[in-house]
């Protein structure tokens, strides 16, 4: 090898000395070492001439070389204690949110993830269940670690910490397909073969480089067209208890919208429902231009959380492409008691309704990650569905999802019973997007449905009894004629389709 500060130290002449420094500036760009490419330039064809150059050419060569031959050093650590959910590992350090494996006797192994620490041991969440963990088993972590970033142009290396972890596949190969929460097929349709990855955290959008809500979305459902106008980029919520028809509203949207791609994550719900979902309520034409990514009720709490960060992943990707996406999460009270569940296993102390703080902060965390892009990106017009158990809308996690996101759409089990679908509450819901993107006589149109439709509410036991005189409540007069072609209006067949054009017409000819 050579000592290239043998050449450097003896005292050079101003020439050599100018031409040194132009060399060490030619070899800490790496493309002049590897590529000369320019011959005419001056400054390469003194370099190719000069020895100092050479020597250190060739003592990099050299380095390069044995960097090659070198091993990372794999540290592992010791698994001391697994309590619930939790297992405590010693002798590893490994940043929160860092991903390791801990390899079992039979072959197989568990992956879990750091979601906390105790002075030098690490608390960690497993994706899977424990069986087969031994006391003492080993620990790996599953960081990517670079040990020496190649000079590759265009593609700085990974230097956050959230570009070192874990990558998932992301980009058009999902397309059609049903992944879980890790990016593994559950359709049997095959290996999932891209190189787009990216990690499960997003990067922030600075808030005043996002494009505002200026143009509606069409969702394909003639109540929201019309009554609830939803805005490209806008984050909605969609409040109900159970079984009031928020599955087959989602699927509605999703098979109906213009929207390019649509990411549907089912979180935390019945298994069962993931495979009806898929099959009946998105159909083989929904889902031709959807990503579903399904972390069902049996999978870990640590699953749960990933498959909403992961479907959001997603979406990002397909944003950042220019494409104006449709995210369907279902549910987000489900993310909320993931992370609960979590939070509560590691020692958070519970606060409201036995939801620790944390939960609180998580929730904006997601959901900030959707919305419009950067001006000239696409955008994730976002659906969450929000539990409201036995229909109380005052559930923390209600609450807190009301406040940070732009709207919320409210089912209603009164009208489900009756067999009004979709059971949109039109009174109780609200887009705020909607008078910024829609037009003055579509805003009038909606309000005067809205107060005709409510006119009749508070006076149907009145009417119903006969105790309403026609003629002495003109505007009620008016509700009462047009009560059914309200009513047919704002209902919907799963099967059937609703333009934004034909819905405005048609509101216009309904309160007419
Ligand atoms: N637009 C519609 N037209 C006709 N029937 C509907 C419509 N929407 C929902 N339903 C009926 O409501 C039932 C329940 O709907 P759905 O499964 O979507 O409820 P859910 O709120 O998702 O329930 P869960 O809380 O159990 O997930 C459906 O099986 C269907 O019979
Ligand atoms: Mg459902």
């Amino acid at each position: 090898m050579i000592e290239p500060n043998a050449t450097l130290d003896a005292s050079p002449t101003l020439a050599e000395a100018l031409n040194n420094d132009a060399a060490v500036t030619a070899v800490a760009d790496a493309d002049a070492v590897s590529a000369p490419t320019d011959a005419q330039s001056p400054l390469t064809t003194d370099l190719t001439n000069n020895v100092h150059h050479q020597r250190w050419q060739s003592y990099l060569k050299d380095c390069r070389e044995l960097i090659h031959l070198v091993e990372p050093l794999e540290v592992a650590g010791r698994i001391v204690k697994v309590t619930g959910l939790i297992m405590v590992a010693t002798g590893i350090k490994m940043p929160i949110g860092g991903a390791c494996y801990i390899p079992l006797q039979d072959g197989g192994r568990v992956e879990a993830e750091v979601v906390g620490f105790d002075g030098e041991n690490l608390l960690l969440m497993p994706q899977s269940a424990v069986d087969g963990v031994v006391p003492g088993a080993k620990v790996f972590s599953m960081e990517i670690t670079e040990t020496l970033p190649k000079p590759q142009f265009g593609r700085p290396p990974r230097r956050r910490a959230q570009d070192r972890a874990r990558h998932f596949p992301v980009g058009d190969a999902l397309l059609g397909r049903v992944v879980d929460a890790a990016g593994n097929p559950l359709d049997n349709l095959g290996p999932i073969s891209t190189e787009v990855t990216a990690p499960l955290s997003g990067r922030v959008i600075n808030p005043l480089m996002r494009a505002p809500i200026e143009e509606p979305m069409d969702v394909g459902v003639r109540a929201i067209n019309a009554m609830l106008t939803v805005g490209r980029g806008q984050r909605l919520g969609l409040f109900a208890g159970s079984g009031v028809g928020k599955s087959v509203l989602l699927g509605m949207m999703a098979r109906y919208t213009t929207a390019d791609v649509i990411v549907v994550g089912l979180i935390g719900e019945r298994g069962r429902e993931v495979q009806e979902f898929i099959e009946q309520i998105l159909g083989p034409e929904g889902l031709a231009r959807s990503v579903v990514v399904a972390a069902p009720a049996d999978v870990s709490a640590l699953m749960r959380l990933q498959g909403a960060n992961y479907a959001t992943a997603i979406a990002e990707r397909f944003r950042s492409q220019g494409k104006n996406v449709l995210l369907i999460m279902d549910s987000l009270t489900r993310y909320a008691m993931a992370q609960r569940e979590i939070a509560l296993a590691i020692g958070e102390p519970p606060a409201t309704k036995g939801y620790p703080p944390s939960v609180f902060a998580k929730l904006p965390a997601l959901v900030e990650r959707t919305g419009n892009g950067a001006r000239g990106e696409g955008s994730i017009t976002a659906f969450y569905t929000v539990l409201t158990e036995g229909d109380d809308q005052q559930d923390p996690i209600a609450d807190s999802a009301r406040a940070i996101l732009d709207g919320h759409i409210v089912l209603n089990r009164t009208l489900a019973e009756s067999g009004h679908y979709p059971a949109i509450d039109i009174e109780q819901s609200i887009s705020r997007a909607m008078h910024n993107i829609t037009s003055k006589e579509h805003q009038q149109a909606a309000r005067l449905l809205k107060q005709l439709y409510s006119r009749y509410l508070r006076n149907q036991d009145l009417i119903a009894v006969g105790a309403y005189q026609p003629g002495s409540d003109p505007m009620l007069d008016v509700a009462i004629k047009k009560r059914d072609q309200i009513n047919a209006f704002l209902q919907q067949d799963i099967d059937e389709s609703a333009y934004m054009q034909a819905c405005l017409q048609q509101l216009a000819q309904t309160v007419s």
